[in-house]
């Protein structure tokens, strides 16, 4: 018998062979606790959002939506539902009340929820000068009917404030995870403790698929309903989740998810924040991971530009040890990448960029947050004595795989650092990348704007190395003036 185990709201339950590709939400419904709701069951809207502490005691906002039900074994889940003390409203569903944000309150849960989270963010508490960190803790959030400045008035005066609640006594309690066995019928869900396991399964089963923060393969489930019969899950694999820095070298783990690597980068690499500002939701950051955005191989996934950009080294893990491939070549065909059956990503590894070069990040999108880019883009270029010495320009959105632009890196390399040589690598750019049209943009305006963001960085980047995103701006390149901004091309 399959059995799983792990605290909702306080309360410790067993479940037996419920199979493994049931979603968190889908198991709360079914078993009665319906103040989370069902939206759009894709992690756009956030009525489904709950709370997870995770084996390393973080407390996490994630959309139950796209969490299978495996993946919450050991730990602990709290509900809007294990909230309130008897009648005793929390401190956030009070002020829910008091400040008036919630009308029909479908999406209440949700962000109630998120607005938990953002109570036990001690780093919140002074967010009043940095208010975009509060827009980012809201923005997976949707509302139809209330407005948001009645909520984000409850931001304001929950965030940050740790209250004494339930939540709290849970908070930061480490758990050492063993390996997890889970079969139900002919559907398997293997988290093995160790990366020598996980490799033995994907070795010996055809049918193994890796998952990680299952932001992207949960669409599989809820989307296509794809029913997986052999899923090996590398959460529970210690030495593949967190950041290294030896020296100038920084290795960032397969399963980091995306909120730790934001919250590093915001002083390790500022590039890498930089384009992370607008990678999805708080929720979905909460689960993404490095190895997941790398793997899943779009060639609209964000994270690659920039480790392109920066000439990062994937890690691969495979039946014949541990080998390293340039970021150059991880990207193979649409939706193709180089690892061989039984290999996995165990993580990235790049040089720091020293202080001199000149980095941007941009991403472009029909809406700034929570969006796919119809065009991202990451720039690294060394000058010399007024001199371009070396150039790496990346995209994504411009061809089937995240690629570099090495026709314009070529106009770039030996020229003066000046506005004609970047008009002239502006024009190798789009020569040489053919973009498909879509729905979020036609080839035109793909390439159009690829050229425009190398103007752009040029702008940013012309007297000085990098400049991180000013906290209110209003558009992607950001221009002389402090403060000011320069409209998106
Ligand atoms: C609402 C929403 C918004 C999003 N916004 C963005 C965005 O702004 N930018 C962006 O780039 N992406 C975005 N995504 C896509 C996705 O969330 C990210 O790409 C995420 O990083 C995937 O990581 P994961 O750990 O959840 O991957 P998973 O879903 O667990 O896995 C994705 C794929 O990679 C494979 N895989 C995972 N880890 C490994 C590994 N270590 N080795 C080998 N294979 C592996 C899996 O088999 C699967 O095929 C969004 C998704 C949603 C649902
Ligand atoms: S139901 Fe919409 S994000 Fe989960
Ligand atoms: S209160 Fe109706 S959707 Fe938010």
């Amino acid at each position: 018998m399959a059995t799983l185990r792990f605290h909702v709201d306080d309360e410790f339950v067993e479940i037996e062979d419920v199979p493994p590709t049931t979603t968190v939400l889908q198991w709360l419904r079914a078993t009665g606790r319906t103040g989370t709701r069902e939206g759009c069951a894709e992690g756009d809207c956030g009525a489904c959002t709950v709370l997870l502490i995770d084996a390393t005691g973080r407390l996490r906002s994630v959309n139950s939506c796209l969490l299978l039900l495996p993946q919450v074994d050991g730990l602990r889940l709290w509900t809007v539902q294990g909230l309130a003390r008897g009648d005793a409203l929390h401190r956030v569903q009070r002020a829910m009340v008091d400040l008036h944000g919630s009308q029909c309150g479908y999406c209440t849960p949700g962000f109630v929820m998120s607005l938990v989270e953002a109570a036990h963010r001690p780093e919140l508490a002074d967010a009043e000068a940095d208010d975009w960190r509060l827009d980012d803790q809201l923005c997976g959030n949707l509302c139809r009917c209330t407005g948001y400045v009645p909520i984000r008035a409850v931001l304001r005066q929950v965030a940050g404030t740790c209250p004494d609640d339930r939540i709290q006594a849970s908070l930061d309690r480490k758990t050492q995870l063993p390996g997890l066995y889970y079969v139900v019928g002919d559907q398997r869900f293997h988290a093995p403790a160790t990366l020598h396991e996980a490799l033995t399964i994907l070795a010996t089963r055809d049918d193994a698929r890796v998952v990680s923060g299952a932001t992207d393969l949960g669409l599989d489930v809820t989307q296509r309903h794809v029913a997986f019969s052999c899923l090996v899950s590398l959460d529970r694999i210690e030495g593949l989740r967190g950041i290294t820095v030896r020296g100038e070298r920084v290795r960032i783990g397969a399963t980091t998810p995306l909120t730790d690597l934001e919250r590093w980068s915001e002083t390790g690499l500022p590039v890498l924040h930089r384009m992370l500002r607008y990678f999805g939701s708080r929720q979905i950051k909460h689960r993404a991971t490095v190895g997941g955005n790398l793997c899943n191989a779009s060639p609209i996934g964000d994270l690659a530009p920039v480790l392109l950009a920066l000439d990062a080294e994937a890690l691969i893990a495979g039946p014949d040890g541990l080998r390293r491939l340039p970021m150059d070549e991880f990207f193979v065909d649409y939706r193709r990448i180089a690892l061989q059956k039984g290999e996995l990503l165990v993580g990235v590894e790049l040089d720091l960029p020293d202080g001199d070069r000149k980095l941007g990040a941009y991403k472009v999108s029909r809406r700034r947050e929570l969006d796919i880019s119809a065009v991202s883009a990451a720039f690294a270029v060394d000058v010399e004595d007024g001199r371009i010495r070396a150039a790496r320009l990346a995209y994504g959105g411009m061809a089937a795989t995240p690629v570099r632009a090495r026709n314009a890196e070529s106009a770039l390399v030996g020229q003066p650092w000046s506005e004609e040589t970047i008009d002239a690598a502006a024009a190798a750019v789009q020569e040489e990348l053919h973009p498909l049209s879509d729905h979020r943009g036609s080839a035109w305006y793909r390439s159009t704007v690829a050229g425009n963001l190398l103007r752009g960085f040029y702008v940013e980047t012309r007297d000085r190395p990098f400049r991180p995103l000013p906290p209110r701006h209003t558009g992607t390149v950001v221009a002389d003036d402090p403060g000011q901004t320069v409209e998106q091309p």
